[in-house]
């Protein structure tokens, strides 16, 4: 069953000229939104840099990623050989999109006649799925809405693209930037292989050679009272490596540390944003965590261009046996990767992390059994 109000695009609300946000996205409590925080002092790591044969300036870059990645779990690139104008493009292209007619949005609405999606429901039924335009799935009358609509496509394998619902003036961008991004994304994941003093192979093996790779854009339109909403609501991401193209006008992006919210900075033009996922937490046994982030919206509008790398569907999620011992038990279960991927969304719509969701943390007492095994297997 799709929820009733899961057809209703924010942009289209706020665009009725509302004095307040609608009951049904205002946050209950106060989250003290209105302090204002500081800005994250986060790193910026040039990715060409990151080489196998590294010297020791190099090094250096490697050092840097690995204390961004235990420090904040999120730090700015340079030198991923994409130009300023391209990823100026994408963003253009970004944006026009969402300024399109809502009637030509529609074309690539994510609620869609169950009769297209087989299963021989009843004419008129319809169906949501997570490809396409509109907004995140509503599960419960209770959910408070996120201030943001959003088009979400899967690009890799290039086999499972869905390319009915790709806008034409996103396609060639998309394509082309799957490609780069793709290239920042590996050449990253095998610098943090090497950080573990593993070879470089080491996660690329673990998540595959046919990625799942989601790109999601993300609209945040204007909001007559910003401090009621969330533009996104707190969430880890469902990623071994998310690689971001933020608005390069306005800011919104936050991360929780230490019990704090923090502002990204907007980044200088030409860079993108890394953040570390639940997949690299969980496979580094909680060695990199996947930090908790959100999105506030503001009186301006605001886009974003995010790319998921997820592992390829069968391989199994589990920390790195390397990276387990006597000292260092075992922090997570095994669970296959798709399994992982559908429970995010569960999750994301109860507003948790689907680590607790799907209960994939050990507890403390089977940390304890697990340790008692391996020292009488070990003995
Ligand atoms: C996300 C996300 C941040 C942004 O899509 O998971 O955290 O700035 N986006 O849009
Ligand atoms: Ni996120």
């Amino acid at each position: 069953m799709v929820h009733p109000a899961q057809g209703q695009t924010v942009q289209d609300l706020a665009a009725g000229d509302l004095a307040a946000p609608p009951s049904r996205y205002v946050l209950r409590e106060n989250k003290n939104r209105l302090t204002t925080p500081e800005l994250a002092a986060i790193a910026t790591i040039d990715v060409s840099r990151l080489t196998a044969t590294a010297t020791a300036a190099d090094e250096e870059e490697a050092a840097k990623l690995r204390s961004a990645l235990q420090s904040w779990g999120l730090f700015a690139v340079t030198g991923h050989g994409m130009p300023e104008s391209f990823l100026d493009e994408i963003l253009s292209a970004t944006r026009n999109f969402f300024h399109l007619p809502p009637a030509t949005k529609e074309k690539y609405s994510n609620v869609i006649a169950a009769a297209a999606a087989g299963g021989g429901e009843i004419d008129g039924e319809t169906k949501y799925q997570n490809e396409g335009y509109g907004i995140d799935r509503i599960d419960t009358d209770e959910q408070i809405l996120d201030w943001c609509d959003r088009l979400y496509l899967q690009v890799q394998p290039e086999s499972n693209r869905q390319l009915e619902f790709w806008p034409p003036e996103l396609r060639e961008l998309l394509e082309e930037y799957t490609l780069r991004s793709e290239h920042v994304f590996r050449r990253l994941l095998a610098a943090v292989a090497r950080n573990l003093g593993f070879n470089s192979e080491f996660f690329a093996d673990k998540v595959g050679h046919n990625v799942s790779t989601y790109a999601r854009f993300t609209y945040y339109p204007p909001c007559p009272q910003p401090e009621l909403v969330y533009g996104l609501k707190p969430h880890t991401d469902n990623s071994v490596l998310t690689i971001l193209l933020l608005d390069n006008r306005v800011g919104g992006l936050q991360i929780l540390r230490d019990g704090r919210w923090l502002d990204i900075p907007v980044l200088t033009d030409g860079e993108l944003l890394v953040i570390a996922g639940d997949e690299i937490e969980i496979m580094s046994n909680g060695v990199f965590m996947a930090p908790v982030h959100r999105v506030v919206t503001s009186e301006r509008e605001r886009i974003s261009v995010v790319m998921f790398y997820q592992p390829e569907p069968e391989k199994v999620l589990a920390p790195s046996e390397e990276l387990v011992g006597e000292d260092r038990p075992a922090m997570y279960k095994r669970i296959e990767a798709k399994e992982f991927g559908d429970g995010f969304w569960d999750a994301f719509a109860a507003g948790e992390r689907t680590i607790d969701f799907l209960k994939v943390k050990v507890v403390e007492q089977q940390q304890q059994q697990q340790s008692e095994v391996a020292v009488s297997t070990s003995a």
